[in-house]
């Protein structure tokens, strides 16, 4: 009897595990097909987050669900595969790290919070990062080693981020201030600068005492003044520009994956036709 009961429980066992292995195939097909959208979109520029079809789909499963005794277990799995594929999505699109650098107050703590969550990506904010490792808040570090230690610190975190793949990072407003700067960020990732009018820049910085720079001088002239100085250093290693003036965290996001989504497919087709251009040399010289 006793050994009856276990075959029984092996045997159910064994089902699950056939279970699964249907899961994982199924899941897999269903990731495939994610690529397959994707590259679909890509190619005919249709937008590639859209959030509406996503509502679309939960609604479709809530309705397939409703008689089912599982429908709120399902569909909290569901949650979850629509995360991943997000996940997959954003491997698809971006395959290195995205580096939001501007001035202060520029939006881009808020963007990168928003495009880890669309997108399922690692943030990493370089402030809090080096505040970590230092033990120390930004104001300390520039008021007890001042500032050139902490560009030192910047520079050596920006080293070590090339370790990293697929990240949104969200730069120290002045990081372009070292043009090595930009070299370790375009090893392994793409630039966006994130703009924005001093006047909407200091509505959005005034409230805050955390950025030593800022501190005493929290007026419209000094900032312009400031931007100003700082302003050819920003564009001379953007590769996609955003301006945030007026437009919701929603906007900006998409520009920036738009922007991006062009920036690489022309020089997809560039770096093509450099390489067909060489061939023909090379065939000529023979
Ligand atoms: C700085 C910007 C700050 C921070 C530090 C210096 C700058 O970052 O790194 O206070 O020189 O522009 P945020 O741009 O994130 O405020």
């Amino acid at each position: 009897m006793e050994e009856e009961k276990t075959n029984q429980l092996e045997e159910t066992r064994a089902k699950i595990r056939d279970v699964d292995t249907r899961l994982i195939d199924a899941l897999a097909d269903r990731m495939e097909l994610i690529q397959d959208i994707i590259a679909y979109k890509k190619e005919t520029g249709i937008p590639i987050l859209q959030p509406e079809q996503e509502a679309k789909q939960t609604r479709e499963l809530q309705e397939q669900l409703k008689d089912n005794p599982f429908e709120e277990e399902i569909l909290d799995v569901f949650k979850y595969i629509m995360k991943n594929s997000r996940r997959v999505q954003a491997k698809a699109l971006f395959d290195y790290n995205v580096f939001l650098i501007g001035f202060m107050g520029a939006g881009k703590s808020t963007i990168a919070k928003e495009l880890e969550r669309k997108l399922e990506m690692q943030r990493i904010e370089m402030d809090e990062l080096i505040e970590k490792k230092q033990g120390m808040t930004i104001a300390q570090i520039f008021s007890e080693y001042g500032e050139i230690y902490f560009r030192n610190l910047e520079s050596n975190c920006l080293i070590e981020l090339q370790k990293i793949k697929q990240a949104i990072v969200s730069c120290g407003g002045g990081v372009v201030l070292r043009p090595d700067n930009a070299e370790h960020m375009k090893k392994n990732g793409r630039i966006v600068l994130l703009t924005a009018e001093p006047m909407t820049i200091l509505d959005r910085v005034k409230g805050s005492d955390t950025r030593p720079i800022l501190n005493n001088h929290m007026n419209v002239d000094f900032i312009e003044d400031l931007m100003n100085q700082r302003r050819e250093k920003y564009l001379a290693v953007a590769d996609v520009i955003v301006s945030t003036d007026h437009k919701s965290t929603d906007e900006i996001c998409d520009e920036i994956i738009a922007k991006l989504i062009a920036y690489d497919r022309e020089h997809e087709k560039k770096d093509a036709e450099d390489k067909a251009e060489g061939a023909a040399e090379k065939a000529e010289d023979k």
